[in-house]
């Protein structure tokens, strides 16, 4: 079972896009990486259709997005005809045919006390160095929530780029909490728009990237 902090398991795959080498497919970017449970789905079409009309904003942030059920490709590419039509967009990402399960089974996306035969929503974010950031596994009646996505990336990126943690409910333009490895005297030089110091262990600072 994957965990946080451990290294994404490279594959190659059949996609609606041809055959992909994920680590290729995402180079230097970040990645997201979500499992669906079956092609022509009511949840599953509205989730797509959401993901590729985000399309520039996952690009804003250099992310390459990746989606999988263990339907075929001739399936996907019907179906994608369908989210075109349906969701007002152009689904512009690769969707996996993973139809022996074993990207499935390696990313832990296979329940069976939920479903014995389908993928659940699974989502990873993956960083540059292939180390997965986040993972997050919701039932096939709920669809996820893809400004949450977004909002994970931005806080992932913070951290990554500028020693900074998100607190509850933050959003994009609000403070920001600073790292506790960071000590307090060497704030300023650091972080120059100012800080507050709340508690030793609690130090805001704005948004560096702002
Ligand atoms: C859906 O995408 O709507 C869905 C898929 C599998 C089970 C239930 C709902």
């Amino acid at each position: 079972m994957l965990r946080l902090g451990d290294i994404a398991p490279n594959f190659k795959a059949k996609t609606s896009n041809g055959e992909i080498d994920f680590y290729d497919y995402l180079g230097d970017s970040w990645g997201v990486l979500f499992s669906h449970p079956a092609d022509y789905t009511p949840v599953c079409t509205t989730e797509l259709g959401r993901t590729a009309s985000l399309k520039p904003e996952f690009d804003k942030r250099n992310v390459k997005v990746m989606a999988l059920s263990v339907d075929s490709v001739e399936s996907h590419k019907g179906w994608i005809n369908d989210i075109n039509e349906t969701q007002n967009t152009e689904v512009n990402f690769p969707i996996i045919a993973d139809e022996d399960k074993s990207i499935s089974e390696a990313y832990g996306m296979l329940h069976p006390n939920a479903s014995a035969t389908l993928t659940v929503r699974s989502l990873f974010i993956i960083a540059p160095d292939k180390t997965v950031k986040l993972i997050i596994t919701y039932p096939a009646s709920t669809g996820r929530n893809f400004q949450e996505i977004l909002r994970v990336i931005d806080s992932l990126q913070l951290t990554a780029y500028h020693s900074v943690a998100t607190p509850a409910d933050w959003k994009d333009g609000e403070d920001v909490v600073v790292s506790p490895a960071i000590k307090t005297e060497d704030i300023p030089a650091k972080f120059p728009k100012g800080h507050k110091v709340i508690k030793p262990y609690l130090r805001t600072t704005p948004q560096p990237n702002k």
